[in-house]
């Protein structure tokens, strides 16, 4: 009783300090002291455990010729982790804003070999994400998904300074980051479909949990899946009064044969071979696929012919799925993409929010589609030069054109270039805005493409044949992420 009590007392202090942390976390207005230069390269050349640097750059007026700060100055130059101001001063004792913290701990980053590779291109989610500087963006994006910086009830507050409780967060965040890396392989961008088995490898890098619903059936779940799962089972029983249940997520190879072989007995092979996935090639073999029911009135809703009778409550399932990152896996009308019906039920984890709600901000659009438009070797992209937008900038609305033209069956797109500054006119900012009322629209940018055509062509398109400067049209609000709006010639 008394070790119980013991414990208790200890876990509350455990908690207490926790949270006395938490607060802490991105909080600008501790009373913590501002975190400057020579304080930041000084940690990070720690971290590094680096005895000495290589080159020896020449020393700077406001550094110590020798010492731990002098050594730590001389390795960020000569690893690009933070520049001298270039009139022989360092400016060791100035502050550091939370940008540049994010763009020096990026590049520390980089030379690790962690940064982006590949497409990277979202939207980030917050409202003062416009205030973000350019050299800081892509910086700022991966702190983001790496969830190093989280934002404040303020947002992300680029501009404000750090402080040093924070860099102990982002210290302690990426060494979990990196552990995490370390434990975790998971593809959470994996497809398996009619077409793509499930990886050899699979079950040997899957770290599941295992749940009892409603109906007292045992579900198995990735483990990160089912933690996003009970997040927003949460917010939809709080917010909307639906009740999720998970009925069926994890499926060994037997227990998908079972389900072919009972759907076949009752519906005939036809539609089974419609509706459900040939052993081997199913999504739930993952782990990242959930089939959801509801509670409506106290009972289960859990037959696909029940559920189907409520588009209500799924639109609104839907419309939080990206918050969690989930997607809606098999979307009406794409039976053709896909290979299956509409399954309202079947929601996906892709491993973080931003890529969720880049697929699921475009309705309809599949993970095939997403998958094959920002992974495009055959597509030569021509970013031009651009003193209004970052390459980051034009990748973000390239996204958007690549999903869309993803959508022009038969029509292969083998080129994309931006049009030009000069796109981002008084004229083509007008005629958008009229084009989507009331949204006030403050740039515009312009792409050409080409892309030819095959025999099995859809619409108006001529058969094999080349069409070149196709135009693309998107513009943002000063708040917003880029908005497609017109396309054609
Ligand atoms: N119902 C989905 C397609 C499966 O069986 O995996
Ligand atoms: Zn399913």
């Amino acid at each position: 009783m008394k070790n119980s009590k013991l414990i208790s007392l200890l876990l509350a202090l455990i908690l207490v300090a926790s949270l006395t942390i938490s607060v802490l976390a991105d909080g600008v207005e501790n009373g913590n002291a501002t975190l400057t230069r020579g304080t930041f390269v000084t940690e990070l050349f720690k971290l590094r455990g680096a005895a000495d640097t290589e080159k020896h750059q020449k020393g700077f007026d406001d550094v110590p010729e020798d010492g731990e700060l002098a050594q730590a100055v001389r390795w960020a130059v000569d690893t690009n982790v933070a520049n001298g101001y270039g009139n022989g001063k360092f400016g060791p004792n100035d502050p550091v804003t939370r940008e540049q913290m994010a763009t020096m701990f990026y590049r520390y980053a980089q030379n690790l070999g962690k940064g982006f590779t590949g497409a990277w291109m979202f939207n980030l989610d917050y409202p003062d994400a416009a205030e973000i500087s350019d050299y800081a963006n892509e910086a700022m994006h991966w702190v983001v998904m790496n969830r190093i910086i989280f934002g404040t009830e303020k947002g992300l507050e680029p501009k404000a300074f750090s402080t040093n409780s924070q860099l102990s967060l982002v210290l302690e965040r990426w060494q979990n980051s990196l552990d995490a890396n370390e434990t975790s392989d998971m593809q959470y961008l994996v497809l398996v479909n009619k077409l793509n088995a499930l990886p050899d490898d699979w079950e040997s890098k899957l770290d599941t949990v295992t749940t009892v619903n409603s109906l007292g059936d045992t579900v198995e779940v990735e483990r990160e899946a089912y933690n996003a799962y009970l997040a927003l089972k949460e917010d939809l029983a709080e917010n909307d009064s639906i009740y999720l249940e998970l009925d069926s997520a994890r499926r060994s190879i037997a227990e998908q044969q079972e389900i072919m072989n009972s759907f076949t007995e009752k519906y005939g092979a036809d539609y089974a071979a419609k509706t459900v996935a040939t052993p081997g090639y199913s999504e739930h073999h993952t782990g990242l696929a959930l089939d959801l029911y509801f509670r409506l009135d106290g009972k289960d809703i859990y037959y696909n012919e029940d559920m189907i009778k409520y588009p209500e409550i799924w639109e609104k399932v839907h419309a939080k799925l990206a918050n969690y990152g989930f997607i809606l896996r098999y979307p009406e009308g794409k039976e053709h993409i896909t290979g299956y019906g509409y399954e309202p039920w079947h929601i996906r984890y892709v491993g973080n929010a931003y890529i969720a709600k880049e697929i699921m901000s475009q309705p309809g659009l599949t993970l095939e589609v997403w998958l094959e438009a920002v992974n495009d070797p055959e597509l030569t992209i021509d970013y031009g030069k651009s003193e209004i937008y970052t390459n980051e900038e034009l990748n973000e609305a390239m996204v958007q054109i690549k999903c869309k033209f993803a959508s022009f069956e038969g029509c292969e797109l083998h080129g994309l270039r931006y049009a030009g500054d000069e796109s981002c006119s008084e004229e083509n900012i007008k005629w958008l805005n009229s084009l989507d009322e009331g949204k006030n629209y403050i740039q515009v940018v312009e792409f050409l493409s080409d892309f030819h055509t095959s025999a099995d062509v859809k619409g108006a398109w001529e058969f094999d044949k080349e069409y070149k400067d196709y135009q693309w049209w998107l513009a943002r609000t000063k708040d917003g992420g880029w908005q497609l709006l017109s396309w054609g010639y």
